[in-house]
Order: structure tokens, then C-alpha cells, then sequence
């Protein structure tokens, strides 16, 4: 499932390129955490490797600092929808809150497991769709405002100083 989303003509390409390298990045991280959480997608059975809580400690870290970036954007570029999105994240940030704390204190059980397994890609792909699509065409869309205003004024400038 997750390979799917990382290949470049995903649908769950959002238009923008930092964007969907941030989704990119974490859908690996997501990766990587469940081959340690599981033996095998969608079992709920854990394994207890070593390695878990640092993966986990990595796939927070990078969400976080995706979200930040997200939220970044829609502030430095006046997101009309910037207040329902971050709530979206908050809300992602709680599960997510609450998900590591079961796993790092071995509370995997396999109701928790199965809903992670189970409801996280969905979680991830519904925001994807609902929240980040629209903000990824609106950001391409101000970029190519901004190259074209950009082309329009070198081409303005080269005029007035006779270089074209
Ligand atoms: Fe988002």
C-alpha cells in the first residue's frame, strides 16, 4: 500500500513539490515503523524490536516538522482555509500522541494494533485528500502567479534598459 503512494504519479500527488517530498518522506517513515510494529502488514502481533521507539521517534519528529512547514506556507501565503487545516493536524497530532505512548510502554495490544494498522493509512490518505490537495493547488497556483509576475517584470526591466 504504501509503495503505491510513493511512486511519482500517485494520486495522492498534491501538485507541489515540497509537499509531496514532506508525504514522500513520511510515508517511508510510516514504512519503517510498521515493518518493526509488525511481523506483517495488518497483524496486530508485536514483535518487540529494539529498534521501535527510535523509529517512532523519528516518524514523530518528521511529522511534526511536516506540519510545521505546512502551516508555514499557509501563513506566509494567507491560506484562506489555514484555521481548519492546522485543527486537522492538531487533531492528527493527539492520535498520533496517543498511539506512541501505547507503543513505547509495550502497550501494543491487538484491538491498538489492528487499528493502526487498519486506520492510520486511511487517517494520512483522507487528510491528503480533504486538507493538503486543495492547499497544494493553491500554493502551484500562487507560484505560478508569482514566476509569471516574475517573467512580466524581467521582461519590463530588460525593455526600459534597452536590452531587449
Ligand atoms: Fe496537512
Amino acid at each position: 500500500m504504501w509503495k503505491a503512494w510513493l511512486s511519482p504519479g500517485s494520486s495522492l500527488s498534491v501538485g507541489h513539490g515540497e509537499m509531496d517530498e514532506g508525504h514522500r518522506a513520511l510515508f517511508r517513515l510510516f514504512e519503517r515503523v510498521y515493518s518493526e510494529a509488525f511481523k506483517s502488514p495488518g497483524e496486530a502481533a508485536p514483535r518487540g524490536s529494539p529498534q521501535l521507539p527510535q523509529r517512532i521517534e523519528e516518524l514523530c519528529g518528521a511529522l511534526e516538522e511536516h506540519f510545521r512547514v505546512e502551516e508555514g506556507l499557509m501563513e506566509q501565503h494567507g491560506y484562506p482555509d489555514r484555521l481548519l487545516h492546522r485543527a486537522a493536524h492538531d487533531g492528527f497530532r493527539e492520535e498520533i500522541r496517543f498511539v506512541i505512548r501505547a507503543l513505547s510502554r509495550g502497550e501494543l495490544t491487538p484491538s491498538l494494533g489492528a487499528r493502526i494498522a487498519g486506520e492510520a493509512p486511511g487517517w494520512v490518505e483522507a487528510h491528503i485528500r480533504t486538507d493538503d490537495l486543495p492547499l497544494g493547488r493553491f500554493l502551484a497556483a500562487r507560484q505560478a502567479e508569482g514566476s509569471g509576475a516574475t517573467a512580466l517584470h524581467a521582461r519590463r526591466t530588460a525593455r526600459r534598459s534597452g536590452t531587449r
